[in-house]
């Protein structure tokens, strides 16, 4: 009966768990993945922070998501297919836990941030960045003249995104060949 059950979730549901399509909304809005979390982790970076919402005193860390195809098809190509979504969930740290005597660890969501492919949609640059607020409400797309289209473009070591950060990807770029021409001179320089 177990394996019954097992045979039964492969064959409807996780083909489901894997497949994850942009949601857009009016207004220019998208909504954030309900099953998010259940996607491939990326990285999590301490005070990698480059917006000021974080107040100074405060640490901050962040968990960066990829769906599930998309991560698939990375692993073989190095390069990310359109409409791959990924998430970068920003969490304030804390450091008075019930049991910690030392260290950060993460609580509350403070907000949330989309990368999406989606060449049909968005022909000027292919990607687009849309931001949630609270993590949960629709995120609001980013304007092309926004400072993440710009960093994102000047810095991330493949196609935008900052796979120089995601230790399980940047072998696979370096591999592939994947990587952009303005990182690998960006290197160069240091
Ligand atoms: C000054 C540079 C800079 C700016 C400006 C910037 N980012 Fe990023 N972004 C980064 C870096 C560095 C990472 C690496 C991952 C991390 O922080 O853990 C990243 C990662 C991300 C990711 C994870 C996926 C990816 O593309 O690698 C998302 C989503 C993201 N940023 C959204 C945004 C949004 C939305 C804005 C604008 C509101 C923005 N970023 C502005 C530097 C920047």
């Amino acid at each position: 009966m177990k394996q019954f059950s097992k045979l039964l979730y492969l064959l409807l549901l996780a083909p489901c768990a894997v497949w994850a399509a942009p949601q857009y909304l009016p207004d220019n809005k998208m909504s954030v993945p309900e099953d998010y979390r259940t996607w491939v982790f990326l990285t999590s970076s301490l005070d990698l922070n480059y917006n000021t919402a974080a107040a100074p005193d405060h640490h901050m860390l962040d968990n960066v998501f990829v769906d599930p195809a998309s991560y698939q098809a990375f692993l073989k190509s190095g390069s990310w297919p359109d409409k791959t979504i990924l998430i970068k969930e920003n969490r304030m740290a804390e450091s008075a836990g019930t049991l910690s005597k030392a260290g950060q660890f993460q609580v509350g969501v403070m907000n949330l941030e989309i990368h999406v492919k989606d060449e049909a949609r968005f022909p000027n640059g292919t990607w687009a960045f849309f931001v949630s607020a609270d993590g949960k409400a629709a995120g609001d797309l980013r304007p092309q003249s926004a400072n993440c289209y710009s960093c994102h473009q000047d810095h991330g070591a493949v196609d935008t995104t900052f796979v120089q950060f995601y230790p399980t990807l940047m072998p696979i770029a370096k591999d592939k060949g994947t990587i952009s021409a303005a990182y690998l001179k960006e290197i160069e320089a240091k």
